[in-house]
């Protein structure tokens, strides 16, 4: 398995270029929000624990996430696997490295999606997602062909729970303060590439799938 993580604050397009990626080249798309969001729709204790802590915006305890990634990665052994929301601190790095010991496998590329935080607002703002399969849209950059309803499953479609002004900021606070020191980290460890994410979502899927091209993580 090659591993590649995609950084980068809420809203700058990680889940929407991932699935690009998984679409057009195959990659595993892991987005640890999604998996969490799968689970919370359960009434486990488990689920009622996540459920809490992303509706604050709050980053959910490892104990809770990490066998979820671990098991989400059974069976995945040759895709190229891109990590989006994970991980999200530094701890969460080491642990990231020990599931990729535990599979033979290594870290590839980080990839940090940057863009200001305007147009973070205004993506967060207006992001819709589908009930059913999760594809994203935006009610302005990315409409469904018919309002409210998904263009690949006809499903309905939802405003998240924590995109309300309140926890977008709530969980901005949390990325500069916890997450940003992930980028001293692989730039230290010649990992990071930097994409300005203010561009289109194909052209910046184009310009990644380059990077990962030549690093041997998706095929020419
Ligand atoms: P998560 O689901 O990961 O949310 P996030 O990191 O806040 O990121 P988003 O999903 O909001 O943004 P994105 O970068 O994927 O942008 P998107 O492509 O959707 O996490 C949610 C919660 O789960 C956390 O708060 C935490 O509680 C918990 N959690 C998750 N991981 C955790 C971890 N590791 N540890 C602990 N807790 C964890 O795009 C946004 C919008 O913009 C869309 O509407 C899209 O259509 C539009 N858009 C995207 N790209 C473009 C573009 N290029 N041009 C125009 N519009 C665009
Ligand atoms: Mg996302």
């Amino acid at each position: 398995m090659k591993a590649v993580i995609f950084l980068g604050a809420p809203g700058s397009g990680k889940g929407t270029v991932a699935s690009i990626l998984q679409q057009k080249w195959g990659c595993f798309h892991l987005s640890s929000g999604d998996l969490l969001r799968e689970i919370a729709r359960s009434n486990s204790e488990t689920a009622l624990q996540a459920k809490r802590f992303m509706a604050r915006g709050e980053l959910v305890p490892d104990d809770i996430l990490v066998p979820l990634i671990e098991l989400k990665l059974q069976g995945v052994d040759n895709a190229c696997c891109i990590f989006d929301g994970f991980p999200r601190t530094l701890k969460q790095a080491d642990l990231l490295d020990e599931v990729l010991e535990r599979k033979n496998a290594r870290l590839n590329k980080v990839i940090l999606l940057e863009v200001s935080q305007a147009i973070l607002l205004q993506r967060l703002g207006g992001r819709r997602v589908c009930r059913v399969c999760g594809a994203n849209y935006h009610v302005v950059n990315r409409p469904p062909k018919q309002s409210g309803k998904c263009d690949l499953c006809g499903g309905d479609l939802y405003q998240r729970q924590d995109d309300t002004e309140e926890t977008i900021l709530k969980r901005l606070e949390v990325y500069t303060k916890d997450t940003e020191p992930l980028i001293k980290r692989y730039s230290d460890k010649k990992l990071l590439e930097r994409i300005n994410s203010d561009e289109n979502g194909e052209v910046i899927a184009e310009k990644i799938r380059q990077i990962l091209t030549l690093n041997g993580c998706v095929p020419n």
